[in-house]
Protein backbone atom coordinates (compact mmCIF):
# COMPACT_ATOMS: atom_id res chain seq x y z
CA UNK A 1 0.00 0.00 0.00
CA UNK A 2 2.70 2.50 1.16
CA UNK A 3 4.93 1.62 -1.65
CA UNK A 4 1.60 1.89 -3.96
CA UNK A 5 1.39 5.31 -2.69
CA UNK A 6 4.64 6.61 -3.45
CA UNK A 7 4.99 5.26 -5.92
CA UNK A 8 1.71 7.34 -7.46
CA UNK A 9 3.74 10.44 -5.76
CA UNK A 10 6.48 9.69 -7.73
CA UNK A 11 4.91 9.92 -10.97
CA UNK A 12 2.46 13.60 -9.62
CA UNK A 13 3.83 16.36 -11.71
CA UNK A 14 2.18 18.04 -8.76
CA UNK A 15 3.75 16.86 -5.69
CA UNK A 16 6.85 17.32 -7.44
CA UNK A 17 6.55 20.96 -7.64
CA UNK A 18 5.26 21.14 -3.79
CA UNK A 19 7.62 18.43 -2.34
CA UNK A 20 10.89 19.72 -4.53
CA UNK A 21 10.32 23.48 -2.72
CA UNK A 22 10.79 21.53 1.31
CA UNK A 23 14.61 22.52 1.99
CA UNK A 24 14.24 19.23 4.60
CA UNK A 25 12.97 16.81 1.98
CA UNK A 26 15.55 18.18 -0.11
CA UNK A 27 18.15 17.33 2.59
CA UNK A 28 16.90 14.03 3.01
CA UNK A 29 17.52 13.25 -0.99
CA UNK A 30 20.55 13.96 -0.89
CA UNK A 31 21.69 10.95 1.09
CA UNK A 32 21.06 9.02 -2.17
CA UNK A 33 22.23 11.93 -4.71
CA UNK A 34 26.20 13.20 -4.84
CA UNK A 35 25.06 16.36 -5.51
CA UNK A 36 23.44 18.67 -8.43
CA UNK A 37 26.55 19.72 -10.58
CA UNK A 38 28.88 17.21 -12.25
CA UNK A 39 32.09 18.26 -10.30
CA UNK A 40 30.18 16.83 -7.32
CA UNK A 41 29.84 13.76 -8.88
CA UNK A 42 32.72 13.38 -10.27
CA UNK A 43 34.21 13.57 -6.39
CA UNK A 44 32.04 11.05 -5.22
CA UNK A 45 33.56 8.89 -7.87
CA UNK A 46 37.31 9.17 -6.91
CA UNK A 47 36.44 8.56 -3.75
CA UNK A 48 34.82 5.13 -4.71
CA UNK A 49 37.19 4.38 -7.01
CA UNK A 50 40.32 5.01 -4.39
CA UNK A 51 38.68 2.58 -2.11
CA UNK A 52 38.32 0.06 -4.66
CA UNK A 53 35.14 0.59 -5.97
CA UNK A 54 34.10 1.42 -9.24
CA UNK A 55 31.01 3.48 -10.66
CA UNK A 56 28.39 4.33 -13.24
CA UNK A 57 27.32 7.93 -13.26
CA UNK A 58 23.99 9.16 -13.63
CA UNK A 59 22.26 12.25 -14.72
CA UNK A 60 18.87 12.27 -13.12
CA UNK A 61 16.21 13.13 -15.32
CA UNK A 62 13.12 11.11 -17.14
CA UNK A 63 10.23 11.51 -19.36
CA UNK A 64 12.02 14.87 -20.89
CA UNK A 65 9.10 16.58 -22.38
CA UNK A 66 10.76 18.70 -25.41
CA UNK A 67 13.17 17.61 -27.87
CA UNK A 68 15.27 20.26 -26.69
CA UNK A 69 15.50 18.86 -23.23
CA UNK A 70 16.23 15.64 -24.86
CA UNK A 71 19.26 16.88 -26.65
CA UNK A 72 20.57 18.98 -23.78
CA UNK A 73 20.74 15.70 -21.43
CA UNK A 74 22.43 14.33 -24.44
CA UNK A 75 24.96 16.54 -23.73
CA UNK A 76 25.39 16.23 -20.78
CA UNK A 77 26.35 12.43 -21.11
CA UNK A 78 28.92 13.59 -23.43
CA UNK A 79 30.34 16.03 -20.95
CA UNK A 80 29.94 13.03 -18.24
CA UNK A 81 32.01 10.95 -20.39
CA UNK A 82 34.90 13.44 -20.91
CA UNK A 83 35.03 14.47 -17.45
CA UNK A 84 35.73 10.65 -16.84
CA UNK A 85 38.20 10.10 -19.27
CA UNK A 86 39.73 13.43 -18.18
CA UNK A 87 40.33 12.76 -14.17
CA UNK A 88 41.02 9.26 -15.11
CA UNK A 89 38.77 7.47 -13.06
CA UNK A 90 36.67 3.88 -13.37
CA UNK A 91 33.27 4.74 -14.01
CA UNK A 92 30.47 3.63 -16.90
CA UNK A 93 27.36 6.10 -17.39
CA UNK A 94 23.87 5.04 -16.94
CA UNK A 95 21.08 6.86 -18.93
CA UNK A 96 17.20 6.54 -19.38
CA UNK A 97 15.67 6.63 -23.01
CA UNK A 98 12.72 8.79 -22.11
CA UNK A 99 14.95 11.29 -20.92
CA UNK A 100 16.78 11.05 -24.60
CA UNK A 101 13.11 11.76 -26.14
CA UNK A 102 11.23 8.16 -25.64
CA UNK A 103 8.02 9.68 -25.28
CA UNK A 104 8.59 12.45 -28.26
CA UNK A 105 10.12 10.35 -30.87
CA UNK A 106 12.41 7.36 -31.18
CA UNK A 107 14.57 8.45 -33.87
CA UNK A 108 15.41 11.06 -32.23
CA UNK A 109 16.26 9.11 -28.73
CA UNK A 110 18.59 6.53 -30.88
CA UNK A 111 20.35 8.85 -32.79
CA UNK A 112 21.55 10.36 -28.93
CA UNK A 113 21.79 7.18 -27.45
CA UNK A 114 23.93 6.00 -30.87
CA UNK A 115 26.05 9.35 -29.96
CA UNK A 116 26.61 8.54 -26.62
CA UNK A 117 27.83 4.95 -27.29
CA UNK A 118 29.92 6.00 -29.83
CA UNK A 119 31.88 8.76 -28.04
CA UNK A 120 31.95 6.21 -25.44
CA UNK A 121 33.74 3.67 -27.36
CA UNK A 122 36.48 6.06 -28.56
CA UNK A 123 37.05 6.34 -24.99
CA UNK A 124 36.99 2.58 -24.15
CA UNK A 125 33.97 2.97 -22.09
CA UNK A 126 30.35 1.59 -21.90
CA UNK A 127 27.08 2.89 -21.66
CA UNK A 128 24.05 0.74 -19.57
CA UNK A 129 20.64 1.75 -20.53
CA UNK A 130 18.40 1.43 -17.35
CA UNK A 131 15.04 -0.24 -17.39
CA UNK A 132 11.93 2.27 -16.92
CA UNK A 133 8.25 1.08 -16.14
CA UNK A 134 6.51 -2.05 -18.10
CA UNK A 135 5.10 0.40 -20.62
CA UNK A 136 9.02 1.00 -22.18
CA UNK A 137 9.89 -2.86 -22.10
CA UNK A 138 9.71 -3.85 -25.35
CA UNK A 139 11.24 -0.52 -27.08
CA UNK A 140 14.33 -0.54 -24.61
CA UNK A 141 14.98 -3.82 -25.66
CA UNK A 142 14.36 -3.36 -28.66
CA UNK A 143 16.05 -0.07 -29.42
CA UNK A 144 19.23 -2.25 -27.44
CA UNK A 145 18.60 -5.07 -30.29
CA UNK A 146 19.46 -1.78 -33.31
CA UNK A 147 22.35 -0.49 -31.33
CA UNK A 148 24.17 -4.08 -30.89
CA UNK A 149 22.70 -4.97 -34.74
CA UNK A 150 24.69 -1.54 -35.91
CA UNK A 151 28.02 -3.11 -34.65
CA UNK A 152 28.23 -0.99 -30.76
CA UNK A 153 29.69 -3.97 -27.95
CA UNK A 154 29.90 -1.31 -25.32
CA UNK A 155 26.20 -1.41 -24.10
CA UNK A 156 24.33 -3.33 -21.63
CA UNK A 157 20.46 -3.41 -20.88
CA UNK A 158 18.63 -4.38 -17.58
CA UNK A 159 16.42 -6.90 -16.87
CA UNK A 160 13.67 -7.16 -13.61
CA UNK A 161 12.70 -9.88 -12.00
CA UNK A 162 9.51 -8.52 -11.03
CA UNK A 163 8.20 -8.83 -14.76
CA UNK A 164 7.00 -12.40 -16.21
CA UNK A 165 8.00 -11.72 -18.99
CA UNK A 166 12.20 -11.35 -18.09
CA UNK A 167 12.57 -15.10 -18.60
CA UNK A 168 11.71 -14.66 -22.19
CA UNK A 169 13.99 -11.46 -22.53
CA UNK A 170 17.21 -13.26 -20.95
CA UNK A 171 17.02 -16.11 -23.19
CA UNK A 172 16.82 -13.59 -26.14
CA UNK A 173 19.64 -11.61 -24.61
CA UNK A 174 21.64 -14.49 -23.83
CA UNK A 175 21.55 -14.99 -27.61
CA UNK A 176 23.46 -12.24 -28.22
CA UNK A 177 26.08 -12.43 -25.54
CA UNK A 178 24.39 -9.41 -23.75
CA UNK A 179 25.70 -7.32 -20.91
CA UNK A 180 22.79 -7.51 -18.02
CA UNK A 181 22.18 -6.21 -14.83
CA UNK A 182 19.80 -7.64 -13.00
CA UNK A 183 17.64 -5.66 -10.49
CA UNK A 184 14.06 -6.74 -9.11
CA UNK A 185 12.60 -3.22 -10.06
CA UNK A 186 11.67 -0.25 -8.81
CA UNK A 187 7.69 1.12 -10.13
CA UNK A 188 4.63 0.45 -9.93
CA UNK A 189 3.49 -2.57 -11.91
CA UNK A 190 -0.14 -4.26 -12.47
CA UNK A 191 -0.24 -8.22 -11.28
CA UNK A 192 -1.01 -8.24 -14.95
CA UNK A 193 2.21 -8.09 -15.67
CA UNK A 194 4.66 -8.25 -12.69
CA UNK A 195 4.68 -10.82 -9.59
CA UNK A 196 2.75 -8.85 -7.01
CA UNK A 197 4.31 -11.00 -3.94
CA UNK A 198 8.03 -10.02 -2.90
CA UNK A 199 8.88 -13.85 -2.47
CA UNK A 200 7.59 -14.40 -5.93
CA UNK A 201 10.18 -11.72 -7.46
CA UNK A 202 13.24 -12.95 -5.59
CA UNK A 203 12.56 -16.37 -6.51
CA UNK A 204 12.65 -15.52 -9.80
CA UNK A 205 15.68 -12.93 -9.70
CA UNK A 206 17.80 -16.17 -8.43
CA UNK A 207 16.41 -18.20 -11.43
CA UNK A 208 17.19 -15.74 -14.30
CA UNK A 209 20.70 -15.34 -12.44
CA UNK A 210 20.98 -19.00 -12.96
CA UNK A 211 20.36 -19.03 -16.41
CA UNK A 212 22.15 -16.04 -16.65
CA UNK A 213 24.92 -17.68 -15.41
CA UNK A 214 24.28 -20.87 -17.56
CA UNK A 215 26.89 -22.91 -19.93
CA UNK A 216 25.34 -21.28 -23.32
CA UNK A 217 25.16 -18.20 -21.58
CA UNK A 218 28.86 -18.44 -20.28
CA UNK A 219 30.19 -19.63 -23.89
CA UNK A 220 28.61 -16.32 -25.63
CA UNK A 221 29.72 -14.13 -23.16
CA UNK A 222 27.24 -12.97 -21.29
CA UNK A 223 28.02 -10.54 -18.16
CA UNK A 224 26.34 -10.56 -15.56
CA UNK A 225 25.69 -7.14 -13.13
CA UNK A 226 24.02 -7.85 -10.10
CA UNK A 227 22.22 -5.17 -8.83
CA UNK A 228 20.75 -5.33 -5.61
CA UNK A 229 21.21 -4.63 -1.54
CA UNK A 230 19.35 -7.88 -1.10
CA UNK A 231 22.36 -10.16 1.65
CA UNK A 232 20.51 -13.24 0.95
CA UNK A 233 20.50 -12.97 -3.00
CA UNK A 234 24.20 -11.86 -2.65
CA UNK A 235 25.51 -15.19 -0.43
CA UNK A 236 23.35 -17.25 -3.29
CA UNK A 237 25.28 -15.76 -5.78
CA UNK A 238 28.52 -15.83 -4.36
CA UNK A 239 28.27 -19.28 -3.44
CA UNK A 240 26.51 -20.71 -7.09
CA UNK A 241 29.70 -18.88 -8.70
CA UNK A 242 32.04 -20.72 -6.35
CA UNK A 243 30.53 -23.83 -6.78
CA UNK A 244 30.28 -23.76 -10.61
CA UNK A 245 33.61 -22.32 -11.30
CA UNK A 246 32.43 -18.57 -12.67
CA UNK A 247 35.49 -16.42 -11.93
CA UNK A 248 35.23 -13.18 -9.88
CA UNK A 249 35.94 -11.21 -13.10
CA UNK A 250 32.83 -12.48 -15.11
CA UNK A 251 30.34 -10.76 -13.02
CA UNK A 252 29.70 -7.91 -10.55
CA UNK A 253 27.66 -6.76 -7.74
CA UNK A 254 26.18 -3.24 -8.13
CA UNK A 255 24.65 -1.02 -5.21
CA UNK A 256 23.08 2.43 -5.11
CA UNK A 257 24.71 5.54 -3.50
CA UNK A 258 24.14 6.09 -0.40
CA UNK A 259 22.69 2.54 0.32
CA UNK A 260 24.76 -0.33 2.72
CA UNK A 261 28.23 1.19 2.21
CA UNK A 262 28.88 -1.75 4.50
CA UNK A 263 28.73 -4.37 2.21
CA UNK A 264 30.09 -2.31 -0.30
CA UNK A 265 33.46 -2.18 1.41
CA UNK A 266 32.86 -5.75 2.51
CA UNK A 267 32.19 -7.20 -1.05
CA UNK A 268 35.37 -4.96 -2.38
CA UNK A 269 37.63 -6.23 0.75
CA UNK A 270 37.08 -9.87 -0.27
CA UNK A 271 37.95 -9.55 -4.10
CA UNK A 272 34.78 -9.15 -5.83
CA UNK A 273 33.96 -6.20 -8.39
CA UNK A 274 31.97 -3.75 -6.88
CA UNK A 275 30.01 -0.89 -8.71
CA UNK A 276 28.19 1.69 -6.76
CA UNK A 277 25.61 3.95 -9.11
CA UNK A 278 25.87 7.87 -8.58
CA UNK A 279 22.82 9.82 -9.34
CA UNK A 280 23.70 13.47 -9.76
CA UNK A 281 21.31 17.06 -11.04
CA UNK A 282 18.64 18.97 -10.20
CA UNK A 283 15.97 16.32 -11.03
CA UNK A 284 16.22 13.86 -8.00
CA UNK A 285 12.22 13.72 -7.14
CA UNK A 286 10.95 10.74 -9.06
CA UNK A 287 14.82 8.64 -8.01
CA UNK A 288 14.33 9.59 -4.42
CA UNK A 289 10.82 8.07 -4.39
CA UNK A 290 11.60 5.05 -5.63
CA UNK A 291 14.39 5.39 -2.83
CA UNK A 292 11.40 5.81 -0.46
CA UNK A 293 9.21 3.54 -1.78
CA UNK A 294 11.30 -0.05 -2.00
CA UNK A 295 11.99 0.77 1.92
CA UNK A 296 9.22 2.42 4.16
CA UNK A 297 11.54 2.87 6.97
CA UNK A 298 13.13 5.94 4.84
CA UNK A 299 10.36 7.70 5.63
CA UNK A 300 11.54 7.61 9.63
CA UNK A 301 14.54 8.95 8.04
CA UNK A 302 12.91 11.64 6.10
CA UNK A 303 10.83 12.63 9.04
CA UNK A 304 13.92 13.24 11.14
CA UNK A 305 14.73 15.89 8.46
CA UNK A 306 11.26 17.31 8.36
CA UNK A 307 11.41 17.80 12.54
CA UNK A 308 14.98 19.12 12.60
CA UNK A 309 15.38 22.96 12.67
P1 LIG B 1 15.14 -5.21 -1.35
O1 LIG B 1 14.20 -4.13 -1.76
O2 LIG B 1 14.58 -6.56 -1.07
O3 LIG B 1 16.00 -4.71 -0.15
C1 LIG B 1 16.95 -5.53 0.51
C2 LIG B 1 17.66 -4.68 1.54
O4 LIG B 1 18.43 -3.67 0.88
C3 LIG B 1 16.74 -3.89 2.48
O5 LIG B 1 16.35 -4.67 3.57
C4 LIG B 1 17.62 -2.72 2.85
O6 LIG B 1 18.56 -3.09 3.82
C5 LIG B 1 18.37 -2.45 1.58
N1 LIG B 1 17.67 -1.45 0.74
C6 LIG B 1 17.06 -1.67 -0.44
N2 LIG B 1 16.56 -0.53 -0.96
C7 LIG B 1 16.86 0.45 -0.06
C8 LIG B 1 16.62 1.85 -0.02
N3 LIG B 1 15.97 2.47 -0.98
N4 LIG B 1 17.06 2.54 1.06
C9 LIG B 1 17.74 1.92 2.04
N5 LIG B 1 18.01 0.59 2.06
C10 LIG B 1 17.58 -0.14 1.02
N6 LIG B 1 15.34 -0.66 -10.99
C11 LIG B 1 14.74 -0.54 -12.20
O7 LIG B 1 13.53 -0.73 -12.29
N7 LIG B 1 15.47 -0.21 -13.30
C12 LIG B 1 16.81 -0.02 -13.26
O8 LIG B 1 17.42 0.28 -14.28
C13 LIG B 1 17.45 -0.13 -12.00
N8 LIG B 1 18.78 0.07 -11.86
C14 LIG B 1 19.41 -0.20 -10.67
C15 LIG B 1 20.80 -0.13 -10.57
C16 LIG B 1 21.42 -0.51 -9.38
C17 LIG B 1 22.91 -0.43 -9.31
C18 LIG B 1 20.65 -0.97 -8.29
C19 LIG B 1 21.29 -1.43 -7.03
C20 LIG B 1 19.28 -0.99 -8.37
C21 LIG B 1 18.65 -0.60 -9.54
N9 LIG B 1 17.27 -0.60 -9.64
C22 LIG B 1 16.67 -0.46 -10.89
C23 LIG B 1 16.44 -0.67 -8.41
C24 LIG B 1 16.00 -2.09 -8.09
O9 LIG B 1 15.08 -2.54 -9.04
C25 LIG B 1 15.35 -2.17 -6.70
O10 LIG B 1 14.22 -1.35 -6.65
C26 LIG B 1 16.29 -1.75 -5.56
O11 LIG B 1 17.59 -2.22 -5.77
C27 LIG B 1 15.80 -2.31 -4.21
O12 LIG B 1 15.77 -3.68 -4.24
P2 LIG B 1 16.92 -4.64 -3.60
O13 LIG B 1 17.26 -5.61 -4.67
O14 LIG B 1 18.03 -3.83 -3.12
O15 LIG B 1 16.25 -5.50 -2.49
Amino acid sequence: MLRQLLLGLSRSRRAQAWLMKSPPIRRAAYRFVAGEALDEAIAVVRTLNEQGISATLDHLGENTQTRQAALQAAQEYLKILAAIHQNNLNSHISLKLTQMGLDLDEDLCFESVKQIIARAQQYKNFVRIDMESSAYTDRTLKLYERLRGEGYENVGVVIQSYLYRSRQDVERLIQMGANVRLCKGAYAEPPAVAFPSRRAVNENYLRLLELLWSAPAQERGTYVAIATHDEKIMEWAKRFALAHGIAKDRFEFQMLYGIRRDLQTALTQSGYRVRVYVSYGREWYPYFMRRLAERPANLFFLARHLFRK
